[in-house]
């Protein structure tokens, strides 16, 4: 593993495959330092996955991918069977970094579809590296279409609320949340954005006031706290948020607070969207099947290196939540805009892909 720092004014490629390396951004350090990470081992893309060197739901999902083509280049296997022995072992260790986020499930599996349908193993190699590079170019064209089609819910002069990272840095790049925002503004309309820091590791200060302001958009950074305040006072016109799994009854999960802010925003009557593009869609779970991932309570006893708690105290830290259907205005994807009821209008987005 090799970094590299660069000046913050660089532009923001999160994830990109370099001379049979896999580069990434390591969010960990944002916003203070934009330093360039170089993989050459799916155990150490593991291991940024898991310590949320890149996170984000796309941005897992296509890093996992990434992973397994380290792992075709690393294996020595000679034959088909050997080779998908070792890309299913590589599988499993990418997949158990982090359980909620559907999009990891979906990334591995693709790439493991096209191993099992080649021929041999030089081929193999190839094709899964290519899957892999385009299965990130796709992520951004799939990013810009989902974003023109949440364009058109959002007005000129509108302030628009957002919870976490789902933007250039949780996807390959543009976003989802944030690429309708930033869709809405290439559009000609006049905007505002509103982030909550977005504790306990704060993806809403450190990465999206970050990115946002790297882009040049307007962006007023809140506590998590003041989402009521801001909503009551008439500070916020719409909502929009990413997610790491919806299922098709339109139960969206997504980083932790997101449903205390649908919650709020249904009290005021103001519109909450999710942007997220089909590989976020889990077709088979119930509410009751989504593992939500807990995380190290040291995330909540402080901040950064900054102890904020007593020594050996209790603490529950739950990543995710789970916003249900009736508090969500539309579900905003690349095929279109998915509105209630939501079996219906999510399955005919399917039928349509
Ligand atoms: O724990 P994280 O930072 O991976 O959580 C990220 C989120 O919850 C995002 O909102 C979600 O993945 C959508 S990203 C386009």
């Amino acid at each position: 593993m090799v970094e590299e720092k660069t000046s913050l004014h660089s532009s923001l490629k999160t994830i990109e495959w370099k001379n049979n390396k896999l580069v990434m951004i390591d969010q960990t350090k944002l916003p203070n330092e934009l330093v360039f990470v170089e993989f050459t081992d799916y155990n150490q893309v593991a291991n940024a996955i898991r310590n949320l060197v890149v996170r984000g739901a796309p941005a897992i999902g296509v890093s996992g991918a990434f992973g397994l083509a380290l792992a075709v280049l690393q294996s020595k296997a000679t034959t088909q069977e050997e080779l998908i022995q070792d890309l299913e072992k590589a599988k499993k260790i990418l997949f158990e970094t982090r359980p909620t986020a559907v999009n990891l499930k979906w990334g591995l599996e693709k790439i493991m579809k096209v191993a099992k349908e080649g021929n041999d193993v030089i081929q193999i190699k190839e094709s899964i590296i290519h899957a892999a590079k385009k299965m990130a170019e796709d992520d951004v064209q799939i990013n810009m279409a989902m974003g023109k089609n949440g364009s058109e819910l959002f007005n000129d002069n509108d302030t628009i609320l957002t919870h976490c990272n789902a933007g250039a840095l949780a996807t390959v790049a543009y976003g989802t949340a944030l690429g309708v925002v930033r869709a809405t503004k290439d559009s000609g309309k006049n905007i505002k954005v509103i982030a909550t820091e977005t504790r306990p590791v704060q993806q809403g200060s450190r990465l999206t006031a970050f990115e946002l302001k790297h882009d040049g958009i307007d962006v007023s950074l809140i506590p998590d706290t003041a989402v009521g305040y801001t909503m009551a006072k008439g500070l916020v016109d719409k909502i929009v948020v990413g997610a790491d799994r919806i299922l098709k009854t339109g139960h969206v999960f997504n980083k932790i607070g997101t449903y205390q802010v649908a919650l709020i925003a249904k009290q005021h009557n103001i519109p909450f969207y999710v942007a997220a593009p089909l590989s976020t869609f889990d077709m088979e779970s119930n509410p009751e099947d989504v593992v939500i991932e807990q995380r190290n309570g040291s995330e909540v006893t402080g901040i950064g290196d900054k102890k904020t708690a007593p020594d050996g105290i209790n603490v529950i830290n739950p990543a995710f939540d789970m916003t249900t259907p009736e508090l969500i205005s539309g579900i905003i994807t690349e095929k279109g805009v998915a509105k209630p009821p939501y079996e219906e209008s999510i399955k005919k987005l399917f039928e349509a892909n």
